[in-house]
């Protein structure tokens, strides 16, 4: 089969084109370069460094469907420039949707998020609790779901979303290098390579076990095999939609914990005061994933998670 991956030269866009290769599809990523890196695009893959928005230049019927990674992802970001993400989230994929029906692309997954569902009234999170989205990034996700929906029903688009909850580890020569980067174990592990002096604790007086916030941590390559698993399920005129996770929690300071493990760096901490609209659990259910995709995540070990990062985090350190 042949795919089109948008944001594939990104973290998870890069680790879903490699798996995607090696399942033998063929895949042509579409990337702008605006946040990722050349360097990601597996090699393997046709590149076009090109914008979402202009998609239907490069669209045509011999695609079988579409990965849609691209996005801008920075929840800080989205509370200051709103607009950003609402021209780029869902301006770039109502012109993608628009690109994949003149040109008969009937097959279509979508990373959404764990942050269209805001602060939740319990956990583990089904995709059937309310969605009410505390940043601007979480509702242009929300509004995109929405988006496809509409195009399943009205046009028969066969679509999956992804709801993915915290995504971390790396697969090979692909993993995480944000610039700035958010994500709690990259940022411990910038201080385990002396590049910060000292990991930030946004708040230790959550209802938590020990007063820090709660996070469900999934492998990129467990994510990246729901994907295909997810072009498989997707069928004409429905939209699915499911939350990817372990459905296990480790706190802040948990992650911190295993991180000097697993480096042997002793990690100071500084506790900040709470970010606005960080819930206190972010836990899934990822119970319809299991049942409708037949996904079955095997590296929810977070020591295992945080040593692949760490050895991913060394060699582009290497690099430069
Ligand atoms: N990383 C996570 O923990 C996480 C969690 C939930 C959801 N997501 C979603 O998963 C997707 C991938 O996240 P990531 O962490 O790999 O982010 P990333 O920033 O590493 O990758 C996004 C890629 O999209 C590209 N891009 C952005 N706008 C574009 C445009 N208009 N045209 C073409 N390319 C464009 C960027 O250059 C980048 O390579 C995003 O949609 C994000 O919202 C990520």
């Amino acid at each position: 089969m042949k795919y089109l991956v948008t944001g594939g030269a990104g973290y998870v866009g890069s680790v879903v084109a490699q798996h995607l290769l090696e399942a033998g599809h063929e895949v042509t990523v579409l990337d702008n370069l605006s946040t990722g890196f050349r360097a990601g695009v597996p090699a393997g893959a046709a590149f076009i460094e090109g914008d979402i928005r202009d998609a239907a230049k490069w669209l045509d019927p011999s695609f079988d469907g579409v990965l849609h990674f691209a996005a801008f992802s920075q929840v800080g970001e989205s509370v200051v420039k709103p607009e950003k993400y609402w021209d780029n989230n869902v301006g770039g994929s109502m012109a993608l949707l628009a690109a994949m029906r003149e040109a008969g692309v009937r097959k279509l997954v979508f990373s959404s998020t764990a942050a269209t569902y805001g602060e939740p009234e319990r956990t583990p999170i089904p995709e059937t609790a309310p969605t009410r989205p505390t940043s601007p990034y979480g509702a242009s996700k929300l509004a995109v779901d929405h988006m496809i929906t509409g195009e399943a029903h009205a046009h028969g688009l066969a679509a999956v979303s992804l709801r993915y909850f915290n995504v971390a580890g790396a697969y090979g020569a692909y993993g995480e290098r944000h610039d700035p980067e958010s994500h709690l174990i990259p940022l411990v592990l910038q201080v385990a390579q002396g590049r910060r002096d000292a990991i930030s604790v946004f708040g230790d007086d959550y209802p938590t076990a020990d007063g820090t916030c709660v996070r469900d941590y999934i492998h990129v390559a467990d994510l990246a095999e729901a994907h295909l698993l997810a072009v498989r399920a997707a069928t004409p005129g429905e939209h699915l939609i499911c939350n990817l996770g372990n459905g296990n929690g480790f706190s802040v300071r948990q992650v911190i914990e295993t991180v000097r493990e697993v480096t042997g760096h002793p990690i100071p901490e500084v506790v900040a005061p709470r970010r606005g609209g960080d819930p206190a659990v972010l836990v899934a259910s990822a119970d319809t994933a299991r049942e409708k995709l037949g996904w079955n995540p095997t590296r929810a070990d977070l020591a295992g998670i945080v040593a692949d990062a760490w050895e991913f985090a060394q060699s582009i350190t290497r690099e430069h």
